[in-house]
């Protein structure tokens, strides 16, 4: 077993320690240490305490020292991307700028299924390298954990081969992988058959071959009038139910009700959601469903941002992540992306902190992680600062100076 070592001293550690899962939170209702150290053992936290008892009554152990001032908040979880794919879509964004809808791209053959044209050419090699460089992006960024849909093959053969490159990439980057399977992102033009049948045939043909390639435990769908519509989706998502997945729903992007059939049925998150209205935040914050905001997309698309702050005083559970795809949200970078959420729909940091970590974690029904506490996964992020304010103030710009995964440095810029 590695020596347990010490790390210190902290101005704070942001530890969201048994902070509320669900609901609007003030600064206030977050745990924070003042003048505190992390005791490490292997890949886990051992202990999180004040900095002079931990050295004091530790003096033996290996100790790590912060020299200047720095402050230490979770690994940040980024639990919605489509970062396994091929090609540009900058003709599309352009297209869009100058006044056509996302909807009338995809119908002129741009949208997912430009991307899926890239992404069937493209080798599983180079798939995997795309994903190994975006998710280095992201560690450099503070992100350790990153959830990574397939969606852009939308064959069998294609969609087996986007996984397999998560798979691939997942042993070969620090950041850890959390695959998806978004098969039904649409139903592709090459496809000889109904929107049913085709989900029928990906239910029939790769929900077997997921399972015994232990490839992913979960199944997204797309329910938009472009993509599929809820009755279908219900029994594809029940399906995967029976199969044993976890289930979650990219809901409410342009058309209410994909949040509805996530609450029916009981998924762990419901993302996009910008086309909630009231009704639709009753029946999330009713729910343990998590909502997941995707700022990164109303940016890309010019579109409204998912109604946060309605969402957290009804009661909701919000997560925040970047969606970073070749088309809605190009950009990736969630802290950037929370801050501005942030501006626009007056959350406090205690929210836009919650959402990027242990409320992220709950969106991907991950127990292990999220907060700074005894017997977590030692992911945590170092910025060489004196307030955690700092970090949405600096809007992405203030990046972490050590990032450790697992209990190891997985990124430092001035160490
Ligand atoms: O989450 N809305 C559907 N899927 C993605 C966009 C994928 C794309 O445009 O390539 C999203 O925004
Ligand atoms: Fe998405």
């Amino acid at each position: 077993m590695n020596n347990a070592q010490l790390i210190g001293p902290f101005k704070q550690i942001v530890t969201l320690e048994n902070s509320p899962l669900k609901g609007a939170l003030q600064d206030k209702d977050i745990a924070i240490i003042e003048d505190g150290a992390i005791i490490l053992q292997g890949e886990k936290i051992k202990e999180v305490g004040s900095f002079d008892l931990l050295k004091k009554d530790n003096n033996h152990l290996d100790f790590i020292e912060i020299k200047h001032d720095a402050i230490c908040i979770p690994g940040i979880i980024d639990c919605h991307t489509h970062i396994c794919f091929a090609g540009s879509r900058a003709r599309d964004y352009a297209m869009r700028n100058a006044g056509k809808t996302y909807l009338e791209i995809a119908k002129m053959g741009g949208g997912i299924w430009d991307t899926v044209q890239h992404t069937r050419k493209a080798s599983k090699e180079e798939l995997t390298e795309g994903i190994i460089n975006r998710a280095n992006t992201l560690l450099s960024r503070g992100i350790t954990t990153v959830e990574v849909k397939s969606g852009y093959g939308l064959s069998i053969d294609d969609e087996l081969k986007m996984l397999e490159a998560i798979k691939v990439a997942n042993n070969k980057c620090t950041t850890e992988l959390i695959s998806t399977c978004l098969a039904a992102h649409i139903k592709p033009k090459d496809f000889d058959g109904n929107h049913k049948t085709y989900l029928e045939y990906i239910s029939s043909n790769l929900f077997p071959i997921l399972k015994q390639k232990s490839l992913t435990n979960r199944i997204d769908i797309f329910i938009e009038d472009e993509a599929f519509d809820i009755d279908i989706s219900r029994e594809y998502l029940k399906k995967a139910k029976d199969h044993g997945f976890e289930i979650t729903i990219h809901a409410d992007q342009f058309t209410p009700g994909g949040s509805r059939l996530a609450v029916e049925l009981n998924a762990l998150s419901a993302d996009h959601l910008e086309a909630s209205g009231e009704p639709e935040i009753t029946v999330l914050a009713n729910s343990d469903v998590i909502s997941v905001a995707l700022p990164g997309a109303s940016i890309g698309l010019g579109c409204a941002f998912t109604p946060a702050r309605k969402l957290l005083d009804a009661g909701a559970s919000l997560a925040i992540s970047s969606d970073w795809n070749p088309g809605s949200a190009p950009m990736g970078d969630l802290v950037l992306q929370a801050a501005i959420l942030g501006t626009f729909e007056k959350l406090s940091n205690a929210e836009l902190l919650a959402g990027i970590t242990y409320r992220a974690a709950a969106a991907l029904n991950l127990t292990d992680r999220g907060t700074i506490s005894k017997d977590k996964k030692a992911d945590f992020c170092i910025y060489d600062t004196d307030h955690y304010n700092e970090i949405f103030y600096h809007q992405g710009k203030l990046l972490p100076s050590i990032v450790f995964k697992n209990g190891k440095i997985a990124h430092s810029t001035n160490y």
